[in-house]
């Protein structure tokens, strides 16, 4: 049928997915760029970006993940304060409200009902909306105010790849357009960072063989997994998490290197896999004896470094880019470990149990 033209030579969607992020961020960079080769966006969302004291990012799943590098980046880049809410939760319990918010929701398929019921209840209270989302004409897109589209191309697999990083990509673009247009001077040419990162994940697309070996040492007959970081890398974490118990089955946790004697400490035992995520010089020590702290209790360690920043018998370094912009590359392993996890263990990669592409009930 038309599902298996689509899917060519690849076994399964997910990978094909995953294998076309670089052209993805090759396809978003050109289709923000104007004659000039500058990076824009619409002029109204700039506008509404500068005319509120805080913005609001409204999400589930993958594209909460998302929603909280964005902020990160809108924060360092435009200094405009930033708050990001899981759909559902914001839904019933409505933080307090500065006196001019702009929501962002970002949603892949543009249909979550848990984002549009908070949509249609911010609209009623006369707010503007912009919709990030891979689907032009989707409900979310039609009901927003303004919509930025990812231009991901269709993603099939349940578990969302190519979305996550486009996502992250508009986010860059949307903080550093805003950013200029506020005369903020930014210490990045953005259209050449981004560029880097297409060539990085084409690097890592091609080491297949790594993760799948990683996989298969780290992964094959465990019950559950860790995955630490600070910074950037925990949120990093927390995608990579999901991404394993969604189609692994493996009972995954991400969390915050310093929060780990804090609780998740007592759950590592003689041969529990941690996958530890170091591409912030900041707090790259830290994270190292966190490392130290789980490998002392029989943790099973599996260290993603970046290029600089690596230690003799780290697991895998991935090549260096532009420190803000790490969680675009970083996430392309555990992507690919979490899809070899699942391989190994005879899951359905695509189609995994209990869950839907798109949520249209709340
Ligand atoms: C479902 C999917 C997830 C996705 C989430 C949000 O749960 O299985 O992969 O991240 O919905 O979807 P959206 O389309 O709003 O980004």
């Amino acid at each position: 049928d038309a599902s298996d033209i689509e899917k060519g030579t690849y076994p399964h969607y997910m990978l094909k997915e995953i294998d076309e992020q670089p052209l993805v961020m090759r396809k978003i960079i050109q289709s923000y760029q104007d004659e000039q080769g500058a990076l824009t966006i619409d002029q109204e969302i700039i506008q509404a970006m500068n005319n509120a004291d805080r913005i609001y990012i409204i999400a589930a799943g993958t594209s909460y993940h998302a929603g909280l590098v964005g902020k990160q980046f809108i924060e360092k880049m435009t200094k405009i304060p930033v708050e990001v809410h899981i759909s559902s939760e914001f839904g019933y319990n409505m933080p307090l409200l500065s006196e001019k918010p702009l929501f962002i929701f970002i949603s892949q398929s543009g249909e979550t009902a848990d984002s549009r019921a908070v949509l249609v209840n911010i609209k009623e209270m006369g707010y503007k909306a912009i919709t990030m989302t891979n689907v032009p004409g989707s409900t979310l897109s039609r009901e927003a105010d303004y919509t930025l589209l990812l231009h991901a191309g269709p993603e099939i697999a349940v578990a969302s790849t190519k979305a996550y990083t486009a996502q992250l990509a508009v986010l860059a673009i949307l903080a550093a357009v805003t950013a200029k247009n506020r005369g903020i001077e930014l210490r990045l040419d953005l259209s050449r960072e981004l560029g880097i990162i297409a060539n990085a994940m084409e690097v890592l697309c091609d080491e297949k063989e790594e993760f799948e070996t990683i996989a298969r040492g780290f992964l094959s007959v465990t019950r559950n997994a860790f995955f630490i970081g600070r910074g950037l890398d925990f949120y990093v974490g927390l995608e990579g998490a999901l991404k394993l118990k969604e189609i692994s089955y493996i009972q995954a946790e991400g969390f915050a290197g310093g929060e780990l004697k804090h609780g998740t400490i007592a759950l590592i035992e003689e041969g529990t896999p941690v996958i530890a995520l170091a591409t912030q010089e900041s707090v790259n020590l830290n994270l190292r004896s966190n490392v130290q702290e789980v490998a002392a209790r029989g943790a099973n360690t599996c260290i993603i470094s970046m290029k600089g920043l690596e230690v003799e018998g780290d697991t895998f370094v991935i090549p260096a880019v532009h420190e803000l912009l790490t969680p675009l590359v970083s996430v392309i392993p555990l992507q690919l470990i979490s899809y070899y996890a699942a391989l190994h263990r005879d899951c359905d990669v695509d189609k995994p149990r209990n869950l839907a592409k798109s949520v249209t009930v709340e």
